[in-house]
C-alpha cells in the first residue's frame, strides 16, 4: 500500500538536514527550492552558491537518508541541485505563507472573508494573492471585478506560466476563470485535482507574503491534493454562529488538523455574527445565537480571529467588484484589518 505522504512530512525530515558551510538546515537557509510527490516516489530540488563542491554530494546523501530514516526504506528519492543563480524556477518559490480558509458547508462567507481578508493583508503592508479553489462555487472573480477575465500565458523556459490578474492589490487567480457556470458538475475529481494544480504551479505568482486560497467547502479530494503537494502555514475556518453551522465546520477542521494532514488552525471567523441597526447602533442583535463558536475555539483550543456583522454592504460590495473592506469608512473595515493582523500575529507565533 502507497503511504500518504505530504509536503509537512518531507519539510520536517528536510530540517535535519545541515548545510555544514552555514551551520545551519537546508530548509531554514532557503535552500529547498521545490518538492514533489507521487505515492512513494519524492523530488526535492535544493538550491547550492556552487555546484562544484564536496557539500553538494553529502547534502544529496544525508537527504537520500533522512527521508527514508523518517520515512520508509521503500521510499525513491530524487534530487535535484540547483545553481544558486538559477532559483527561483521552482513554483511558488516566492510564496511565503499560504493559507486555506475553509468551511463546513457553503453559505456562511467564506469567500467574502477569504477576499477581504487578502485586501486586508495586503493593506497592512503585505503582498498578497488569493486563489480561488472553490470549483462549485467561484465568487472571488465577481468579488474582485475581474469576471470574464483571462490570465494571460506566458513562456516561461519553453514552458507555458499563466500570469495572475491583479485589482485592489491582490494578485487573482480562479478555477472559475476556466470552468463554465454548472459545467463543474461533470468534472470527475481528477480533472479537478488537476485544473488545481496547474493554476497553483504553473502559475508566475512572484513575491507573495500571503496566498489565500478559497478552499471548497467540506472535506474531499482537493483538502488532500492540497495537504500532499503544498505546504500550508495553516487554516482559518469561518463559521456562522449557529450550532449546526459550528458542527459542520468542526468536522473539516478536524480533517485539516489530523496525523495525516497536520496543518495548523491558525484561528476560527465568525460571519454574521450580529446585527446593528442604523438606529440603534450600540446594540447588537444576536439573530443566530451566540456561544457556539466560543465553544468551538475552547475546544480547538484556537483563537476567534474576529467577527463579522451582518452587514447589507457587503452583499452589494460583493455583487459590485469591491469588497466592503476597501471603504475605510465603513466600520466593518477596521473588523477585517484586526483580522489580518490578527493572522499574522498566529502565524509568528507558529
Ligand atoms: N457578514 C455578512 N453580512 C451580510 N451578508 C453577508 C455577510 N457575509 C457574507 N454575506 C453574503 O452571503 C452570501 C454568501 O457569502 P459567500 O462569501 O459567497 O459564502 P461562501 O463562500 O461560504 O459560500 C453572499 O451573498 C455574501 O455577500
Ligand atoms: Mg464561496
Amino acid at each position: 500500500m502507497t503511504k500518504f505522504i505530504t509536503n509537512h512530512d518531507v519539510t520536517d525530515a528536510l530540517k535535519e538536514v545541515i548545510f555544514f558551510a552555514k551551520q545551519n538546515n537546508i530548509v531554514d537557509l532557503n535552500m529547498v527550492d521545490n518538492i514533489e510527490i507521487k505515492g512513494n516516489d519524492i523530488k526535492v530540488s535544493v538550491v547550492f552558491p556552487k555546484l562544484d563542491d564536496p557539500a553538494v554530494g553529502i547534502v544529496y546523501n544525508s537527504i537520500v537518508k533522512k527521508l527514508k530514516d523518517k520515512l520508509g526504506e521503500d521510499i525513491n528519492v530524487d534530487v535535484k541541485p540547483i545553481d544558486e543563480k538559477d532559483k527561483g524556477l521552482g513554483p511558488l518559490s516566492g510564496v511565503k505563507n499560504i493559507i486555506a480558509i475553509i468551511a463546513g458547508k457553503g453559505g456562511v462567507g467564506k469567500s467574502t472573508v477569504a477576499a477581504n481578508l487578502a485586501i486586508a493583508l495586503s493593506k497592512t503592508g503585505s503582498t498578497a494573492g488569493i486563489f480561488d479553489a472553490d470549483i462549485m462555487g467561484p465568487s472571488v472573480p465577481m468579488m474582485f471585478g475581474v469576471e470574464g477575465g483571462q490570465p494571460e500565458v506566458i513562456d516561461r523556459g519553453g514552458k507555458p506560466i499563466m500570469v495572475p490578474l491583479e485589482n485592489h492589490g491582490v494578485k487573482i487567480l480562479s478555477l472559475g476563470f476556466f470552468v463554465k457556470p454548472g459545467q463543474a458538475l461533470m468534472w470527475r475529481g481528477s480533472m479537478i485535482n488537476n485544473a488545481f494544480n496547474q493554476l497553483m504551479k504553473d502559475s508566475e505568482w512572484g513575491d507573495l507574503d500571503y496566498l489565500v486560497i478559497d478552499m471548497p467547502p467540506g472535506t474531499g479530494d482537493i483538502q488532500l491534493t492540497l495537504a500532499q503537494s503544498y505546504n500550508i502555514r495553516g487554516a482559518i475556518l469561518v463559521t456562522t454562529p449557529q450550532k449546526l453551522a459550528t458542527a459542520d465546520v468542526r468536522r473539516a477542521a478536524m480533517m485539516y488538523r489530523q496525523d495525516k494532514l497536520s496543518i495548523p488552525l491558525l484561528g476560527i471567523v465568525e460571519n454574521m455574527s450580529y446585527f446593528t441597526p442604523d438606529e440603534l447602533p450600540d446594540k447588537k442583535f444576536f439573530i443566530f445565537g451566540q456561544g457556539a463558536t466560543d465553544e468551538l475555539a475552547k475546544e480547538l483550543e484556537i483563537p476567534v480571529l474576529g467577527r463579522i456583522p451582518i452587514v447589507e454592504k457587503i452583499v452589494e460590495s460583493g455583487d459590485s467588484g469591491t469588497p466592503i473592506v476597501m471603504d475605510e469608512n465603513e466600520k466593518v473595515t477596521a473588523e477585517f484589518i484586526q483580522i489580518a493582523k490578527n493572522v499574522k500575529a498566529e502565524i509568528k507565533k507558529l
